[in-house]
């Protein structure tokens, strides 16, 4: 896991071998551990032939949806008559999500080599790396090592001798969740207000300044030098589950554990293991309630659905959820769900951007319900009325904003209904009753 804790042996560190390791934060300090290799092997090949490696290694975007990288690659024009762009979503604004964090903040050069390998691959002359607002350590880390790149012929005119040209430059945010959503996070690049637009068209037509774009997790592109330097076959083979699920996984744990924090995991790890034998467990005296593990955007899942999880984008699904940004939000018996459901609608109602009415109003409505239900003013009806409010909520608007506040209240009610019904019970129950 890295600082602040050791490394547990069952993880496979991967992207996290240098977490707290001070030393591979220069230039010089990651050159001397094997970095920028990647991206001389990459300089040398096609990019078609980087495309390919990608695709083979069956990498998929670490950022919350799973896109294969290689068919998101090969999706970019061939021809770059006009200028392409790459950018680097390092918004990570997810409620439980703090792993991009930690690659910028330990190795800030396996970011700058997996996205000029990228940019190779897309012809993208330019990379932005579009940083979450409040990461002020990571983006001052981020600058010197970017400065560091530019002094050591990594990055822009002549990337390493190649006569290829790649400029980096880095943009901060301004502390919107929404910023996070590709498009949001394009229209704020261009100095507009961070609102997701319409597709098509899609980036890889008309993105940043209406040119061909792709976008990417941190994650995803620091895992790809070390599939330019061992290889795709090497990478493919890094799974315990399904060939559809390829590489290692860093999922932040926070919550109701003994030792929270961030573990890199084989994908295919049993979610069991990494919560009692990594984790330590549950706090003394305390039994697992509920997993929410992909960020908070994905359903609950309950005890017995996270005990038989397997930690990869098939396995979370058929356990009842769904994988996402894999930040794993673990609570034990002490957590009230209705309030943690409360607590999750009222970030979404904050958040969004506004533009759709089902978000506007259903994040907000759902987030008024629950506190009428939490104060013990819920009506019989409530349950229903949550619920027909989320169908409206879900596939019905220009981003996923207002199915992620759904669908830890639709799977919330399905799965703790009894905590639902004693809030409404005491609500029926006259003051003087229970005096
Ligand atoms: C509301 C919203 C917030 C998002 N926030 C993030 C984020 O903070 N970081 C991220 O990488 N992706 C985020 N995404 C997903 C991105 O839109 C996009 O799918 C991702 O950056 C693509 O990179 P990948 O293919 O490498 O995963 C968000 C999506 C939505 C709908």
């Amino acid at each position: 896991m890295g600082f602040p804790y050791p490394s547990d042996p069952r993880e496979t560190v991967l992207l996290s071998k240098y977490f707290g390791d001070a030393g591979a934060r220069s230039y010089t300090g990651w050159t001397e551990r094997g970095g920028y290799e990647g991206v001389k092997t990459a300089l040398g090949m096609a990019p078609e032939a980087v495309v390919e490696e990608m695709k083979a290694s069956g990498l998929r975007g670490r950022g919350g949806a799973g896109f294969p990288t290689g068919l998101k690659w090969s999706l970019m024009p061939k021809k770059a008559d006009k200028p392409h762009y790459l950018v680097c979503n390092a918004d990570e604004s997810e409620p439980g999500t703090f792993k991009d964090r930690e690659i910028m903040r330990w190795t800030p050069h396996a970011l700058i080599e997996g996205c000029l390998i990228a940019a190779h691959a897309i012809r993208a002359e330019r990379i932005y790396i579009y940083i979450r607002g409040e990461y002020t350590e990571p983006l001052a880390i981020m600058e010197r090592a970017v400065a560091e790149a530019y002094a050591n012929g990594a990055a822009g005119e002549n990337v390493f001798g190649s006569g290829t040209r790649i400029d980096v430059t880095l943009h901060r945010g301004a502390g919107a969740y929404i910023c996070g959503e590709e498009t949001a996070m394009l229209n704020s690049l261009e100095g507009k207000r961070g609102n997701p637009r319409i597709k098509p068209p899609y980036p890889a037509q008309a993105g940043v300044f209406g040119l061909p774009t792709t976008i990417n997790n941190v994650e995803t592109l620091a895992a790809v030098p070390h599939i330019m330097v061992r290889g795709a076959a090497w990478y493919k083979s890094l799974s315990l589950s399904n060939p559809k699920s390829t590489g290692t996984k860093l999922i932040s744990v926070c919550g109701h554990v003994a030792r929270p924090g961030n573990y890199e995991v084989t994908m295919g790890t049993p979610m069991r293991e990494l919560i009692y034998d990594m984790c330590g467990g549950m706090r003394p005296g305390r039994t697992l309630k509920a997993v929410i593990p992909g960020g908070s955007s994905v359903p609950i899942m309950n005890a017995e659905e996270a005990d038989r999880c397997l930690l990869d984008y098939e396995g979370v699904v058929a356990a009842g959820s769904m994988l996402g940004s894999a930040g794993m939000i673990v609570m034990d018996d002490s957590t009230d769900m209705v309030r943690a459901i409360w607590r999750l609608a009222k970030f979404y109602a904050h958040e969004s951007c506004a533009q759709c009415t089902q978000c506007r109003e259903g994040t907000a409505w759902t987030t008024k319900i629950l506190e009428r239900i939490l104060a013990g003013l819920g009506k019989e009806s409530d349950l229903q009325l949550l619920l027909d409010l989320s169908e409206n909520m879900t596939g019905k608007t220009i981003c996923v904003l207002s199915d992620s506040c759904a669908a830890p209240i639709v799977s919330g009610i399905q799965k703790f209904r009894g905590e639902f019904d004693a809030y409404l019970a005491k609500a029926r129950t006259p003051a003087m009753a229970t005096a």
